[in-house]
């Protein structure tokens, strides 16, 4: 069940706003009765209709992005930055990111209309797999590796394990290159991972999100994830939610 300014607004007929607006004003009906009340929940199967034309139940879109640097994960921006809705101008459905990825962080991003799969992924409990790629400022000690594979607290909140693998270490540059798989995603928590522990980033990519990479895809540009994929993505997300249970 979802709210049904959410709904209205994620058939791509208008904005949320404007879907509270034709609600209040008494223009939307749910299975023939007036709604005039901002929070009602409705299903897939209550027929909504507005102006007395019944909303066109949009197909649903799953896509792969490689976000570039120099661009936020939401769908506008007060300052005139570009956003990743800049991307998908050219796409029908109203599209939004499953999650976030800094403005200056690079990588896979899913983007979709549908709310539920979004949730699902998002979801703490699904543990889906992310993995980064990380240049971090200094040379990184295997106890320090040990240390943040095991888990450390960030704001007072332990991190779940996770495994590191060293790529590569420049002496001259003072850096290490890593790959870090990790099975939840707090705000900035690579980054706030390595900063703790004294090796701020210098450089965060994402390869993987579950079982999709970026092959194929470069900077700035997207591909429809195909309908195996996403069933693959629904397994992985409730596999793990059942072990944890
Ligand atoms: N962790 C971060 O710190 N930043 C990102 O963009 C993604 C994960």
């Amino acid at each position: 069940m979802e709210r049904l300014q959410k709904v209205i607004a994620q058939s791509g007929y208008t904005s949320r706003r404007k879907a509270e607006e034709l609600i209040v004003q008494g223009k939307v009906q749910v299975n023939g009765v007036t709604v005039t009340e901002l929070g009602t929940k409705v299903s897939g199967d209550d027929t909504i209709t507005i102006d007395g034309k019944a909303l066109e139940k949009e197909d649903k879109v799953y896509l792969l992005f490689y976000k570039p640097a120099s661009c936020i994960t939401s769908m506008k921006d007060e300052h005139g930055r570009t956003t990743v809705a800049d991307y998908f101008v050219d796409v029908k459905q109203r599209v939004y990111p499953v999650g976030r990825l800094d403005y200056d962080t690079t990588g896979a991003l899913i983007m979709t209309n549908d709310g539920q799969f979004a949730n699902l992924m998002m979801h703490p409990s699904s543990h889906l797999e992310k993995i980064y790629e990380v240049s971090v400022d200094g040379i990184l000690l295997s106890t320090t590796i040990k240390q943040l594979e095991k888990g450390i607290y960030l704001e007072g909140v332990k991190t779940l394990p996770c495994e590191i693998k060293i790529v590569g270490k420049d002496k001259k540059h003072e850096t290490t290159m890593l790959l870090i798989k990790l099975v939840e995603g707090k705000n900035r928590q690579v980054k706030k991972m390595f900063e703790s522990v004294g090796h701020p980033v210098k450089r965060l990519h994402r390869i993987k999100i579950g079982c999709l990479d970026l092959k194929g895809l470069t900077p700035g540009s997207y591909r429809r994830i195909k309908t195996h994929e996403v069933h693959k993505l629904y397994a992985m997300a409730n596999e793990k939610k059942n072990r944890k249970l």
